[in-house]
């Protein structure tokens, strides 16, 4: 992974960039990061914080040869990967909230968003967008965040990581998990996934545009969709949500 890097100062989304060049034939693995973007873009529509000397703002370009239906399982692949990235190099212990917020002490330190171009039947890139809270000191985050965002440095007393560090470790690890997916499928990057997430084996409560569903959370499915039983014992399949 990384073996083509383009990395850019300023741009308005690495997402964006990553989908042109995905486009335009370049190969797996190839990463876009930038200091800063003027649009960072989020999960469910909403805006990505990403001012310049915080954070580390990338987007990777995977082809995987599958099924449009499995392009979850690299998100949550990308998710452990972050996770073990961000312990190897800072020895902090981040936790995965499901699909992938990645927190500290139950704030968010870093997201990820997955986009896919496909055809029907094969995927042709996997777009994964990571931005990673490094640096921030708590007046870098906009008042309204303040309580649910954090950083590496502030969850280590304030000290500072060096950014391409922290990047090179998620990198390495990404590295790692996609070739034991690629060699031996989901099922590893599965079970790692559920021993680092906090979502599962808990009461939650998923909330999205068109119903909120309460209950116990039993797993994931092989496509990455959350399973909640019921108080009345029906499980129901969650694809997209927050979840409390
Ligand atoms: C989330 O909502 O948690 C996902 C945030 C993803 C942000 C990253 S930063 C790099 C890439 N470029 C973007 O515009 N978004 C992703």
């Amino acid at each position: 992974l990384g073996q083509k890097l383009v990395y850019k100062e300023e741009v308005s989304s690495t997402q964006e960039e990553a989908h042109k060049l995905a486009g335009k034939n370049e190969p797996d693995g190839t990463v876009v990061a930038a200091d800063k973007q003027f649009q960072g873009k989020g999960r469910l529509d909403r805006p990505w914080v990403s001012a310049s000397g915080t954070g580390l703002w990338f987007s990777i370009i995977l082809r995987p040869d599958i099924r449009p239906q499995y392009a979850p399982q690299l998100t949550l692949l990308a998710a452990v990967a972050v996770t073990e990235g961000i312990t190897n190099a800072s020895g902090l212990h981040p936790r995965i909230k499901w699909p992938n917020d990645i927190l500290l002490n139950g704030k968010k330190t870093a997201g990820i968003l997955t986009e896919m171009q496909s055809d029907p039947d094969r995927v042709q890139a996997v777009i994964i967008g990571i931005g990673l809270n490094i640096n921030h000191k708590i007046d870098d985050f906009p008042p309204e965040l303040q309580s649910k965002a954090t950083s590496l440095a502030l969850e280590n007393k304030g000290t500072a990581f060096h950014r391409a560090d922290i990047t090179a470790s998620v990198l390495r690890s990404l590295e790692y998990w996609y070739e034991m997916y690629l060699t031996d499928g989901f099922g590893a990057v599965r079970r790692r996934w559920e021993e680092l997430a906090d979502t599962v084996g808990g009461h939650v409560r998923a909330v999205s545009r068109l119903k909120t569903v309460e209950g116990y959370a039993e797993g994931i499915t092989d496509d990455g969709v959350l399973l909640i039983k019921q108080e009345d014992g029906t499980i129901e399949k969650i694809y997209s949500a927050d979840i409390d």
